[in-house]
């Protein structure tokens, strides 16, 4: 059965009745900019062909039901009238419904905020994107609700909007203070492409990678270290990031460049320095990615990837042993470039690798987990994906 299966079964075990239709939305990966979305930088991720599917229909008392295939819970009724009762979430509190719920409800709660209004629906959702896997699994569930409530409230939204939705639901009724890179990447994907996105002006261009046709692959390499965003070191990062800005005198630290680095080391403590230090060069990195993908191919990027890697690891200290040995042990049996990807503290890491040396990279870093006494981590190949549509 496929996730679109599974979603249909269970909003008519839930209904009895068929779905007026069903949405899905893709997860995500970032090729490089990591951390520099909520710092109004720039990031270059792609939606995978893992997708979250929303079956939904029309109810007409007014309430919203959402039920889940990767919750154990039962599902989550409330009134349209009532959601804003419930949210929006304090900072630093549990949302006031089953957390995977807030995502969905948080989604509906965020569109008649901008305006949006309409029937009561029942929402069923499956997935196949890993979840805590740092490949956006919520903003998958945001994606698929936002585009079905979209439709079938006719609100009219573009899928810039729809990804603002998406992200007002994770931060302000989940509660986790991320940027928008996951649900713009989730809205917009398209197959071949990354997304070269500017977070301050939400100026998005599709860059074709050539992955495929360079004779490449990119390698997923799942640790299975599971990693929470709404608490944490997410949250310490940006505050350190908003620190930095703060010092330099300037809104964010897109407005800091490489050049500007000496004076910021000599006006902040060692560990803003590093952080602000990470963000400059990754918006760096993502620039010269872009450049270097244009006039070379993606055979080229490899080392700005590794780099890229190394700055999380030793300057954003978000990286985690797993993530490293993925990185380091596929580097190693010859991979291009490979870097962890997302928002860190475990997730994921990717491989830039020739598709003839996808076996033996992926033997080499399960075999380098089981030296290290690692869980065998979960490693395939993706490729970029179109991002969220009606599928029925
Ligand atoms: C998570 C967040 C994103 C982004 C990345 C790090 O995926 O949801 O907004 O900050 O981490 O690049």
């Amino acid at each position: 059965m496929t996730a679109q299966d599974d979603a249909t079964t269970l909003f008519e075990q839930l209904t009895g009745q068929s779905p007026d239709g069903i949405w899905s939305a893709p997860g995500r990966v970032n090729l490089i900019g990591e951390h520099t979305d909520y710092n109004d930088g720039f990031v270059l991720p792609f939606a995978i062909p893992h997708r979250t599917y929303a079956a939904v229909g029309m109810r007409d008392d007014g309430r919203i039901r959402v039920a889940s295939t990767f919750a154990d819970d039962a599902p989550v009724e409330v009134a349209l009238s009532e959601l804003a009762t419930l949210f929006p979430t304090p900072t630093g509190e549990a949302p006031a419904v089953a957390e995977w719920a807030a995502y969905p409800l948080g989604v509906a709660w965020a569109l008649q905020l901008a305006g949006a209004a309409g029937q009561g629906v029942d929402i069923a959702i499956a997935s196949d994107v890993p979840v805590g896997a740092g490949l956006s699994s919520s903003a998958a569930i945001e994606g698929a609700t936002a585009s079905a409530l979209n439709d079938l409230w006719d609100a009219g939204l573009d899928r810039t909007a729809l990804a603002r939705i998406g992200r007002r639901a994770e931060n302000e009724a989940v509660g986790a203070p991320t940027g928008i890179m996951d649900q713009m990447a989730s809205m917009l994907g398209e197959p071949d492409a990354a997304i070269f996105l500017d977070c301050r002006t939400l100026d998005a261009n599709l860059i074709p990678v050539g992955i495929a046709e360079a004779g490449l692959a990119i390698l997923i390499m799942d640790t299975r270290v599971q990693h929470a965003h709404a608490t944490g070191g997410y949250r310490e990062r940006r505050e350190a990031c908003e620190r930095g800005a703060a010092i330099m005198g300037v809104p964010s630290l897109r407005d800091v460049s490489v050049d500007d680095l000496a004076r910021a080391e000599e006006l902040m403590d060692d560990v803003t320095f590093r952080r602000v230090r990470h963000i400059v060069t990754e918006n760096q990195r993502v620039l010269d990615t872009v450049t270097t993908l244009r006039e070379s191919g993606a055979s080229a990027i490899g080392d700005l990837l590794v780099a890229s890697h190394a700055s999380m690891r030793d300057d954003f200290e978000i990286s985690v042993p797993e993530l490293d040995t993925a990185v380091e042990s596929a580097l190693a049996a010859g991979a291009i470039g490979a870097r962890m990807t997302g928002g860190g503290f475990g997730g994921a890491a990717i491989a830039l690798v020739e598709q003839g040396a996808v076996h033996a990279v992926s033997d080499a870093v399960t075999a380098a987990f089981a030296a290290s006494g690692f869980a065998s981590p979960h490693l395939f190949t993706v490729t970029p994906a179109a991002g969220a549509r009606r599928d029925a």
